[in-house]
């Protein structure tokens, strides 16, 4: 039947890519009925709420979410905070999914496919802060949140996914462990216990386990990124792991990711809202279009996400591109050419 997506461009460029990815899910004819939803920046300067109680309602109504970009601001405003973070943690999504891939595009490594698995509800990000006054100075303390059932729930996830890899794409099976367990052994070493107990259930066997230093980990991504399957990591760590790894693969204009819940996902950029350069056509659509792809995968429509991701090969391959891949395309024709082609293919 007809399945009720949600449409959360909220600021910036996510106004601009958000019309892309719809405009190639309707050229394919997904059995999809958009719902938009208000959220982001200008929602709270309108109505003072980044979130509206509203849009958190409708959402939960939506088998599924495409969000686009917010523009947090980086000091403080009195009664703001980011939707998207309140967004997954109202709708339990608690993992952040993220396919790094090689594109043939300048900028790009070649040989890496790899999987970014990123826990996403506790870590420092519970945003738990104080400050006081000292008599040296200020002093400002934030709690660090790790549980075994967040581990485990994770890392359940990363090793399924490593497993179906191996059998639909003939991969190894690697799951690399993120960590710092030799500064922070209470935290990170809960957080690698239960990583390596999930490791040890029968079924998994076949796949490989790997740890890495969360430090080390950044080195090994620019210096052989080829040699990563599926990597699980804790949120922070994870949030800056999964941003580097953009840079492998051509920028920050083509990865996508997906919020992931036991029953829910929403799909949304890497990016962000892209200030300096909205209202130019000059946003590249491919990650939020990407994220089209993803809810598909997702639904169960396989043939029309591998159309689509064709469809983007296409695109490099003929240069019709955006300024940060050095094209001179702009976003609309971009979308164009990926809708036109996805749909012949
Ligand atoms: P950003 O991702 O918006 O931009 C970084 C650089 O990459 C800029 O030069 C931008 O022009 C370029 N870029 C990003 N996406 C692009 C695309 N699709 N096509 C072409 N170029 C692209 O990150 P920045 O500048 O740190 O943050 C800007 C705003 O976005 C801030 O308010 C920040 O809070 C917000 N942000 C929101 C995120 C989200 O919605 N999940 C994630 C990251 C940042
Ligand atoms: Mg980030």
């Amino acid at each position: 039947g007809t399945k009720k997506i949600g449409l959360l461009p909220a600021d910036g460029i996510g106004k601009e890519v958000m019309p892309c990815v719809v405009k190639v899910l309707e050229a394919l004819k997904a059995p999809f009925e958009y719902v938009n939803l208000d959220a982001g920046f200008e929602c709270f300067e309108r109505t003072g709420t980044a979130l509206p109680d509203a849009t958190v309602e409708a959402a939960k109504k939506c088998d599924g979410l495409l969000f686009g970009a917010v523009s947090s601001p980086s000091h403080k405003v009195e009664g703001y905070s980011s939707p998207i973070v309140a967004i997954r943690k109202k709708l339990d999504l608690y993992a952040n999914v993220r396919p790094v891939v090689s594109s043939p595009v300048p900028g790009s490594l070649p040989g890496i496919d790899a999987l970014i698995i990123r826990e996403n509800t506790e870590c420092l990000y519970v945003k738990d802060e104080t400050i006081e006054d000292t008599p040296t100075g200020k002093r400002a303390v934030a709690k660090r949140v790790i549980t075994e059932a967040a581990s485990k729930r994770i890392a359940k996830l990363a090793y399924q996914m490593a497993l179906k890899r191996a059998s639909l794409h003939n991969r190894q099976g690697k799951v690399t462990i993120v960590h710092k367990s030799n500064v922070l052994s209470v935290t990170d070493g809960l957080f690698r216990e239960s990583c390596l107990a999930v490791a040890e259930a029968s079924e998994l066997h076949s796949i490989k386990t790997e740890e890495q230093l969360v430090d080390s980990m950044v080195y090994r991504l620019f210096r052989d990124p080829q040699n990563f399957d599926v990597i699980v990591a804790p949120n922070m760590y994870g949030d800056i792991v999964s941003d580097g790894a953009a840079a492998v693969v051509g920028g920050l204009g083509l990865v996508p990711s997906a919020n992931v819940g036991d029953e829910f996902i929403m799909c949304e950029p890497v990016h962000g809202s892209a200030p300096d350069i909205v209202g130019q056509q000059k946003a590249n659509p491919i990650a939020m279009i990407r994220c089209g792809a993803m809810l598909l995968e997702h639904m169960g429509m396989g043939k029309e996400s591998v159309a689509i991701e064709e469809a983007i090969q296409e695109a490099m391959h003929a240069g019709t591109l955006t300024p940060d891949l050095g094209g001179t395309a702009t976003t609309t024709e971009v979308a164009d050419f990926i809708a036109k082609r996805a749909v012949e293919i």
